[in-house]
């Protein structure tokens, strides 16, 4: 086992009807800037829960923050926030808003002349941030108790990651029964995230961790009970609960404690997101079983644990479990009706040719090996046709 630190000071509130609890999480002086998405809470009834509970507190509101927020939608809600003098930002959505509210959260203190140079920083140019909470609408990406953000730049088709202490959420509200108004797709994505970020922390090499590799283990078994109830699309709510929990758990630092991480697949599919647009989740299932089968060897310890002791796969060798464990993963994707080819969305190995050529211009060298530069992107596209 590796070293490590532990903090992650983020109060959870999870729970039926817990958004009223908002009046009393935030400071009764702050103005708050209210942050959300193309207008799904007003559809759902969230919008409506989130102003009675701050009724006769300083609101002032910015929606339109877009499925993977583009750093120039959030550069207008920073303009807001500055001219309103505001001093809390709550965002209200799924990992898309939180994202950009840490961005907009990061850029109103920044002093620095080009607020993009917090996201090119990897956020080691941030030195404060406005306080900020959460209500989460969608289970996937962590971001309500992690400190990471990713932010696309449309101009220069770039999709970045940053990450900083001073961005973990002051709180976050967890109702499970925001997300009965997501569509089976949106379910569909936010089971397939949360499976592959359980894998990018997981399926590495083996350190002698078998405290976290039983919390990841448990993370994907629960997940993979719950998602023929979750995929029925029907208000069940230990389903959805159990399913939030699990999303938030798979992203909050606490699997990956003195554990390699891989994280490739998630570097290739923000690529594909920015070329090709596809969903966060659609890249990641494209590519992880790629990702393992070109890693088979390397990652032949963990992966045959997967088989083992989660898909129950006791017989063969440690090569054919490993398979195997790739194997029921992609029909655990298509169960979900989640495509794993490249096919699947019209694209050819040309057209992926330009994340390899962005790959090679950034010298790659990414995975828990450092092994997969640009001529071994090359073979893993082939393995996704
Ligand atoms: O914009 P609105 O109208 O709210 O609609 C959204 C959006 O269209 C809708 N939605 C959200 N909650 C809903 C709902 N519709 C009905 N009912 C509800 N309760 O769902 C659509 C997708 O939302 P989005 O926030 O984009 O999805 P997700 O939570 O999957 O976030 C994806 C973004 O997070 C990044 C991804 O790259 C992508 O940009 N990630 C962030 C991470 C992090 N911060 O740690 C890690 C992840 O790996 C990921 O990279
Ligand atoms: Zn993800």
């Amino acid at each position: 086992m590796q070293n490590f630190s532990f903090y992650n000071p983020v109060k959870i509130v999870f729970g039926k009807n817990t958004i009223s609890q908002l009046n009393q999480l935030i400071d009764k002086k702050d103005k708050i800037l209210l942050t959300y998405g193309g207008g799904s809470i007003k559809k759902n009834g969230i919008y409506k829960q989130v102003k009675s509970a701050l009724k006769n507190r300083k609101v002032v509101e910015f929606g339109g923050i877009e499925p993977n927020p583009s750093y120039e939608t959030c550069i207008k809600a920073v303009n807001l926030g500055k001219k309103e003098k505001i001093n809390f930002v709550l965002a209200v959505g799924g990992g898309s808003v939180i994202d950009g509210s840490k961005f907009i959260a990061a850029a109103i203190p920044f002093k620095g002349k080009d607020p993009w140079q917090i996201v090119k920083s990897g956020g080691a140019d941030v030195k404060s941030v406005i306080p900020f909470g959460t209500v989460l609408t969608l289970a996937a990406t962590g971001s309500e108790m992690n400190t990471f953000a990713v932010i696309s730049k449309l101009s220069t088709k770039e999709k970045l990651a940053f990450g900083t202490p001073l961005c973990y959420p002051r709180f976050s509200i967890l109702d499970p029964e925001t997300t009965y108004s997501l569509d089976k797709k949106q379910l569909r994505n936010g089971i397939v995230d949360t499976f592959v970020h359980v894998s990018e922390q997981y399926a590495t090499t083996n350190l002698n961790t078998p405290l976290q590799d039983r919390f990841a283990e448990g993370i994907y078994k629960t997940i993979i009970d719950i998602a023929p109830a979750v995929m029925t699309g029907k208000k069940d709510y230990n389903s959805r609960a159990s399913f939030m929990w699990c999303a938030t758990l798979a992203l909050n630092g606490l699997i990956n404690r003195g554990v390699q991480e891989d994280w490739s697949t998630h570097s290739i599919g923000h690529e594909m997101t920015a070329f090709f647009g596809l969903a966060h989740a659609e890249t990641l299932a494209i590519i992880l079983p790629a990702v393992w089968k070109y890693e088979l060897k390397n990652k032949a310890d963990k992966l045959a644990m997967l088989a083992e002791n989660v898909w129950g796969i006791k017989k063969g060798t440690k090569q054919q479990k490993a398979k195997a464990a790739i194997d029921r993963t992609v029909k655990f994707f298509n169960f979900l009706s989640m495509p794993t080819s490249l096919k699947a969305y019209n694209l050819t190995l040309a057209d992926c040719q330009k994340v390899i050529d962005r790959a090679a211009k950034r010298r790659w060298q990414i995975g828990e090996n450092g092994d997969i530069n640009a001529n071994a992107l090359k073979k893993i596209f082939k393995l996704c046709l």
